[in-house]
């Protein structure tokens, strides 16, 4: 089946340079900032990745107004579920890289304003052409389901499962990668492991820490532990692999 067609225009970072800090911008506000902050691969990696793919990274554009954008990588996948990375720390891997032949999607994002108005699915499909251009075989992406974070307490084996009246995934954001015809795969359990002080975590949420304990904070995908004597707070959070066959 022929790809749908995009309603926005596209740019890489390869075409134009200057999007790049863009691009980085608007993944850097759009995610809780305990993820960019206390993740040690993602803090330590997500510049250098952007810098060195600068073709996989692109920005969405209607007129001249940035609408959405999406960070991604190259990665060699032997296409089996074990061999999919378990968390961001081989995504991420700045060193030698095998051959890539899937692109991995480690963003996918849609301006604060412009949100609700069906953009998401047209960031997929860029990510789709991509992968295509570059010969590769699928794009594979580590889905962090966007309603998740309002119901912190629910397994995420359970969450994922949930359907709608209609048949379709409950969460907004695996639906939208759902209905194009993308697979779960399966969960990756500790796609990021976050740890902090609590000061940290209490300029990170504007909360307070006053007990040890099972916390609920604003943008957590599952609670974060508290352990005042060791000054430490740890919140391990879940994606789910879903992929998207570009080619047979
Ligand atoms: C996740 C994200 C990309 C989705 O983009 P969006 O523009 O908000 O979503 P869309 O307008 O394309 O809608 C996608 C689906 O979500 C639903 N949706 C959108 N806003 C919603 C809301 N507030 N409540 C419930 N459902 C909502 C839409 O109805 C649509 O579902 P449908 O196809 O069944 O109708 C965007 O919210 C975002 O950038 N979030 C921050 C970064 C992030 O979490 N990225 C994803 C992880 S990498």
């Amino acid at each position: 089946m022929p790809e749908p067609s995009l309603r926005f225009t596209v740019y890489t970072a390869a075409e134009k340079p200057e999007l790049l800090a863009a691009i980085n911008q608007l993944s850097r506000i759009s995610f809780p900032r305990f993820l960019f902050e206390g993740d040690r691969d993602i803090s330590q990696n997500w510049d250098p990745i952007m810098e060195r793919y600068p073709e996989c990274q692109f920005a969405l554009f209607e007129g001249e107004e940035m609408v959405g954008g999406g960070v991604t990588v190259p990665l060699a996948w032997n296409g089996s579920i074990d061999d999919l990375p378990d968390s961001f720390e081989r995504i991420l891997d700045t060193g030698e890289r095998e051959t890539p032949n899937v692109l991995c999607a480690t963003a996918g994002l849609v301006v604060d304003e412009h949100q609700g108005r069906g953009i998401s699915r047209d960031v997929l499909l860029a990510m789709r052409n991509i992968a295509l251009q570059q010969g590769l075989s699928s794009l594979i992406v580590p889905v962090r389901p966007n309603h998740k974070e309002r119901y912190p307490l629910v397994a995420i084996e359970d969450y994922i499962q949930w359907r709608r009246d209609d048949g379709l995934l409950y969460d907004p954001w695996m639906r939208v990668h759902e209905r194009l015809q993308a697979k779960i795969l399966k969960i990756m359990p500790q796609a990021a492991v976050v740890r902090g002080t609590i000061q940290q975590w209490e300029e990170w949420t504007g909360m307070k820490f006053l007990s040890d304990g099972t916390y609920v904070v604003p943008g957590a995908l599952t609670p974060v532990e508290i352990d005042l004597a060791q000054n430490e707070g740890i919140h391990i959070e879940p994606n789910v692999w879903m992929e998207h066959k570009v080619r047979d």
